[in-house]
Parts: C-alpha cells; sequence; structure tokens
C-alpha cells in the first residue's frame, strides 16, 4: 500500500493542481494532498499549476501561499519544508538534489541531497532557486531572481542575487 502511495503521490497531487481553479477549491487541495501523504497545513494556499517530484517528506505550515508553478523535487533522504505565513512566489524551484563534481568524463557526478526549510513568515521572490541545504532563518525575504547556495541563513534578513548574499536587516 506504501509502494502504490508512494507512486501515485505526485502524479494525482499534481493532477489535482493543474485541474482544479488555479487560486480557488484550496481545502479541497489540502483535503485531497494530505491524503496522498502530503503535510499541508491549516489554511495553506497551493496555486496552479504546482508541482512534486520524488519522493522525500514535503510539509507546508498554516497560512502558507505557494504561487503559479511552483515546483518541488524532494528526493527521499531530503525534506522540504516550508513554514508558517509564507509566500512563495510564482515559478519558484525548491531542488534539494545536486552532483559532487565529476571527472572530465561527465561532470554531474555522484549525486546527494540536503534538506531545505523556509522559517516561518517568509517571503521566497518569484523565479527563485533554492538549492538543497539550505535554510532560510524566520521572516526574511528571499529577492526575485536568487539562487539560494546552501547555507543558514539568518531570521529578519533580505536576501538577493546571484548567488544570494545578506543585503540588509529588515
Ligand atoms: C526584495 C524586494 C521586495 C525589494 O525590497 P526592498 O526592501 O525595496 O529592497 P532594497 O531596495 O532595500 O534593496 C536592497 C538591495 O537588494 C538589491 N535587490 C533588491 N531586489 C533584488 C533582486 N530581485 N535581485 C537582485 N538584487 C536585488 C537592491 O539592488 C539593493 O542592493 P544594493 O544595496 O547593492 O543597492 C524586491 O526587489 C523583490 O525581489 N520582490 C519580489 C517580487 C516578487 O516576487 N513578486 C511576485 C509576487 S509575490
Amino acid at each position: 500500500m506504501n509502494r502504490l502511495l508512494d507512486l501515485v503521490r505526485n502524479p494525482l497531487a499534481n493532477l489535482t493542481l493543474a485541474i482544479l481553479p488555479a487560486t480557488r477549491g484550496f481545502a479541497l487541495k489540502r483535503a485531497l494532498l494530505n491524503t496522498l501523504g502530503f503535510e499541508i497545513g491549516v489554511g495553506a494556499k497551493l496555486t496552479g499549476g504546482v508541482k512534486f517530484y520524488g519522493r522525500g517528506r514535503i510539509a507546508i505550515g498554516e497560512d502558507s501561499w505557494i504561487g503559479l508553478g511552483t515546483l518541488f523535487i524532494v528526493a527521499p533522504d531530503a525534506a522540504i519544508v516550508i513554514g508558517a505565513r509564507c509566500d512563495i512566489a510564482p515559478r519558484v524551484i525548491f531542488h534539494t538534489g545536486s552532483h559532487r563534481v565529476g571527472d572530465h568524463r561527465r561532470r554531474a557526478g555522484a549525486g546527494y541531497s540536503q534538506p531545505i526549510t523556509i522559517a516561518d513568515g517568509s517571503w521566497v521572490g518569484t523565479g527563485s532557486v533554492v538549492l538543497g541545504g539550505s535554510c532560510i532563518g524566520s521572516a526574511s525575504i528571499l529577492a526575485a531572481g536568487a539562487t539560494l547556495l546552501a547555507g543558514d541563513y539568518p531570521a529578519d534578513t533580505l536576501l538577493a542575487g546571484c548567488p544570494a548574499t545578506i543585503k540588509r536587516a529588515l
């Protein structure tokens, strides 16, 4: 049963989020996704075209917003945890996986994965890429178009750029 659920979890979630109205039906989306094994908090809103790939844990906290077309790629041995009252803008990419630098024959060497955590009250700007091993402290902002590398980033901080660096305290 668990294996079957593993197989259908993402396709059914992705289909649900593709066919239901983009910015409505949030309670139904939450109920369906929680039945499939996601951890979606009360009042969290997943909009149209959000997609999940991979078998790791996905938790989205209470009253958070996940913007149009955001992509979660989560390896089985990592997790993506979005806290409460977070706002994730459209077309953000969360990707827990990477590769060691390989040799001349193939630069994407051995694969590995690391978790991602976005703490309560944070805002992730549109088009950002959040890589495995990154942990954003509470009430911080990752500006639009940023690439966040692995690391622990403080609370109440504006991060921006590629790679994202601390711009100022909030
Ligand atoms: C971060 C943001 C909110 C601006 O906040 P702000 O407080 O006005 O930012 P500031 O003007 O104080 O900028 C501070 C520094 O960050 C830089 N910065 C701000 N946004 C940036 C971005 N998206 N990319 C690169 N640098 C950025 C500024 O150039 C400035 O750099 P400097 O100190 O070297 O001059 C805005 O730029 C942004 O990215 N918004 C997200 C929009 C979005 O995702 N919309 C979808 C709807 S949710």
